[in-house]
């Protein structure tokens, strides 16, 4: 049986996704002694797992270094091609949401500067609702943006909302759920495509509904 290469994100969703595969059936612990390890093998060479930050899971996979992907469908949305997305894995939940300081007037017909990581996701919403705003794309700490005044609101994730909380911002519009995604490589779609359906039959017992978009 061939090896697969697993591309997954670090930090927050990497403990989800480890507890997923725990539940069905797959023995993680070899991944547990890391330090500052990126790369772990396991012991019956069944998977190898990749240590990377988001927005390079769809790159490895879609220069097939990596067979499979784990990531969230915000990254997914901001990088849609170059592979297939395949399931939903339920796990990640958190929303897309306009935030911003209590005073900000969401209906006064001024032209806003929304700030944000996700501008695809951004200026689609605004489109859609027949908006013209200025899109001001920032890497991170995105909520201190209204507060400096280098934009009116912020288009981010929302996950347990602590993060707005303690910068004194509120949520005044909620644009989608998103929750982490599976995807795989087109080419070894068909090279391991018993390997990969293996895993998927494991793995789709023990999701729990997913957010559907
Ligand atoms: C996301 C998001 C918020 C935070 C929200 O950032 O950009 O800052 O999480 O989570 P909360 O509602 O539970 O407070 P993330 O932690 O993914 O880090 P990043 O800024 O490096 O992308």
């Amino acid at each position: 049986m061939a090896c697969l290469t697993i591309a997954l994100t670090k930090g927050r969703l990497e403990q989800q996704t480890l507890f997923l595969f725990e539940k069905a059936g797959i023995n993680c612990s070899f991944m547990q002694e890391k330090q500052r390890k990126l790369i772990f093998t396991s012991p019956d060479q069944r998977f190898k797992f990749l240590l990377v930050k988001a927005a390079d899971v769809t790159t490895y996979v879609r220069h097939g270094v990596a067979d499979i992907g784990i990531v969230g469908k915000d990254v997914l949305v901001e990088h849609p091609h170059g592979y297939y997305e395949m399931l939903d894995l339920g796990i990640g939940k958190c929303k897309f949401s306009v935030a911003s300081i209590p005073s900000y007037e969401p209906n006064d017909h001024k032209r806003k500067r929304i700030a944000t990581k996700y501008p695809t996701i951004a200026s689609d919403y605004f489109r859609e609702k027949g908006e013209d705003v200025e899109i001001i794309k920032i890497e991170g700490s995105v909520e201190i943006a209204p507060v400096l005044g280098l934009a009116d609101a912020i288009v981010d994730i929302v996950e347990t909302g602590t993060t707005l909380k303690e910068n004194g911002l509120e949520i005044f519009e909620d644009i989608c759920l998103i929750s982490a995604r599976l995807i795989v490589n087109k080419a070894a779609l068909k090279r391991k495509r018993s390997e990969i359906f293996q895993l998927f039959d494991q793995l789709e017992p023990v999701i729990e509904g997913g957010n559907d978009n």
